[in-house]
């Protein structure tokens, strides 16, 4: 294959749009970056320059986006080479073992028959009265430690990590542990730090599996423990990585959609009002917010064959990445995409991913934020931001997930 000198990794284009350097970071924390607009404006196959000095083609069409999100010519294993890295942190841990997420069939496959049973409506449903729980609970710790507050420390990051713990059966006395520890893994400063908690996690989550042999209890781990495979029962390292797994997948998404809903929400008076109100429904508002926000910033994929596709050829070994806030704005599929409309239908967003890979925990984290987002507005009507907007810091353009560093809010 040859390479343009200028970009690696991508055959010579001839013709095609200079490439975007990627990523950018967002200005406004609930906008997409406007570095990205001559992507946006031209053709819903263009390309980007990674870190690295790379190029990588950029997925900003809806209708193109779905189409190949569900071809299984795109690989989801990020040890292939010419696997597209964001940045230089992703491209020195990538090939890490990551489960589900980051292999292909028929691996993949067997991974996710695993886990389907636990996320069943009859599931989530049963998982309902713990969640309102958790977030009545933290509410009164906030109300009890009074205003003002860091709504992403004392809200949106201990409820998801809080719902997970229940969700693998993490015994109630060792939840205060894990929170600390997944949230040092994701607000570590250094990558020493994170390794460090990632660390610890992952001999606690060992340790448990270890204790729970001894002692079968409720939730995903102990279920798992007891699954027969073709292979036989699943092995410490196996579990361990399947509960990281489902730490990293719904942890920082979830927290970071709501912090980023909530100050949507309080910069769009009129549509919170509709939702105090309760002339529009929580559903409604939470699916708007994900197509509007799209916190997954990207999905990666890499072709391990040639694929012909809006005119133009993605040869086997090129990085393909999925610019989700572009295609869920694709004017084309979702009429005046700027604007956050409860009165659209946004179902068709691909906030979740689209194929094979699609969230498995979506109609988990949809019931996790109409309770977290419902009941935050219902208990602190008065709720409002305690610094001017433009000091409010979204997360780094490296960010895999987008979101807030910190939601300085009183009451
Ligand atoms: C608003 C919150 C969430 C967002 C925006 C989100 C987004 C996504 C996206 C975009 C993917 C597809 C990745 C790809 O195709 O490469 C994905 C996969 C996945 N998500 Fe979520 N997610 C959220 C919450 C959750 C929760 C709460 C859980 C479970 C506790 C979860 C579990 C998973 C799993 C297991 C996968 C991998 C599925 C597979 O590879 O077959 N997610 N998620």
């Amino acid at each position: 294959m040859t390479h343009s000198a200028t970009n690696p990794g991508i055959q010579d284009p001839g013709g095609l749009d200079a490439p975007v350097p990627f990523p950018q970071p967002r200005g406004c924390p609930y906008q997409p970056p406007a570095g990205y607009a001559p992507l946006h404006a031209s053709h819903p196959l263009g390309r980007v320059t990674l870190w690295d000095g790379r190029a990588a083609w950029a997925v900003t069409g809806h209708g193109l986006a779905r189409d190949l999100l569900a071809d299984p010519r795109l690989s989801s294993d990020r040890a292939r080479p010419g696997f597209p890295a964001p940045s230089e942190q992703f491209a020195k841990v990538r090939s890490r073992g990551v489960k589900l997420i980051a292999v292909d069939d028929p691996e993949h496959n067997a991974q996710r028959r695993l886990l389907i049973p636990h996320f069943t409506l009859k599931r989530n449903a049963s998982l309902r009265p713990r969640i309102q729980q958790i977030v009545d609970q933290l509410l009164d710790t906030m109300e009890r430690q009074g205003s003002p507050a860091d709504l992403v420390r004392a809200f949106a990051l201990p409820m998801p990590s809080m719902v997970i713990c229940t969700l693998l059966g993490v015994p109630y006395g060792d939840h205060e542990f894990f929170e600390e520890c997944s949230q040092r893994l994701l607000s570590g400063e250094t990558v020493e730090e994170v390794a460090a908690a990632r660390a610890e996690l992952e001999r606690y989550l060992g340790e448990l599996v270890d204790r729970k042999r001894g002692e079968p209890g409720e939730g995903l781990i102990d279920e798992l423990m007891r699954v027969d495979t073709p292979e036989g029962p699943l092995d410490r390292e196996e579990l361990v990585g399947l509960a990281e797994l489902l730490l990293a997948a719904g942890h920082e998404t979830t927290a970071n959609m709501v912090s980023l809903g909530v100050l949507t929400l309080l910069s769009h008076p009129e549509q919170l009002a509709a939702l105090r109100s309760g002339e529009t429904s929580r559903t409604v508002v939470v699916e708007e917010l994900l197509r509007y926000l799209s916190v997954s910033n990207w999905i990666l994929r890499v072709a391990a064959e040639d694929i012909e596709v809006a005119g133009r050829t993605i040869r086997a070994g090129e990085g393909v990445i999925f610019m989700t806030a572009l295609i869920n704005r694709d004017g084309g599929f979702f009429p005046q995409p700027e604007g956050l409309d409860w009165d659209r239908s946004a179902r068709h967003h691909l906030a979740f991913g689209f194929g094979a890979h699609q969230c498995l925990g979506q109609n988990l984290a949809r019931m996790e934020l109409e309770i977290a987002l419902g009941s935050l507005f219902e208990r602190l009507p008065g709720l409002r931001l305690a610094v001017p907007p433009e000091e409010i810091r979204p997360k780094p353009a490296n960010s895999t997930i987008a979101g807030l560093l910190e939601l300085p809010v009183q009451w």
